[in-house]
């Protein structure tokens, strides 16, 4: 167990993570990024980076299943697992590692002591980190 999640949940988050890692939209970078998140009633939303043309507009993989979680009204979360690497590789030759606007948006939703980042190359070998390990002294909701 770490914190609340047990080996299962996070072999889960994983396997979820790289189904969603298929459906990747990467033409430009080639780097193709899954993501799954976990929320605090036990359900798994699906997340994969989606690029653009015009390169700015393009989603990143945690945050298109954190606003697809939050459509469906969803706001509070336990866990994200992230897998990544280029589209000739796999995932499991490099770390993942989310990017500052995602670990910011997640802040959002999540209390950065007890949410946990699961960096993955497979089920089988990942780190997890807490969200306030990856954004020390974050600026979040009860600020403003
Ligand atoms: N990307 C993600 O989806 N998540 C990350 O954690 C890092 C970066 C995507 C954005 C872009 O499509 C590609 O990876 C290269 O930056």
């Amino acid at each position: 167990m770490i914190g609340t999640l047990s080996e299962q949940t996070i072999r889960h988050l994983v396997s979820a993570a790289q189904e969603a890692r298929e459906r990747a939209y990467a033409p430009y970078s080639h780097y193709k990024v899954g993501a799954a998140l976990l929320s605090a009633d036990g359900e798994t939303y699906l997340g994969c980076n989606i690029e653009n043309a015009s390169y700015p507009v393009t989603m990143c993989a945690e945050r298109c299943a954190l606003f697809t979680a939050a459509a469906q009204g969803v706001r509070a979360f336990t866990a994200i697992a992230v897998v990544a690497g280029h589209e000739n590789e796999g995932t499991g030759a490099a770390w993942p590692s989310p990017c500052g606007m995602c670990r910011q948006a997640l802040r959002e939703f999540a209390d950065p002591g007890s949410f946990f980042v699961i960096l993955a190359k497979s089920p089988e070998e990942y780190r997890v980190l807490t969200l306030e390990e990856l954004l020390p002294e974050s600026f979040g909701p009860e600020n403003l």
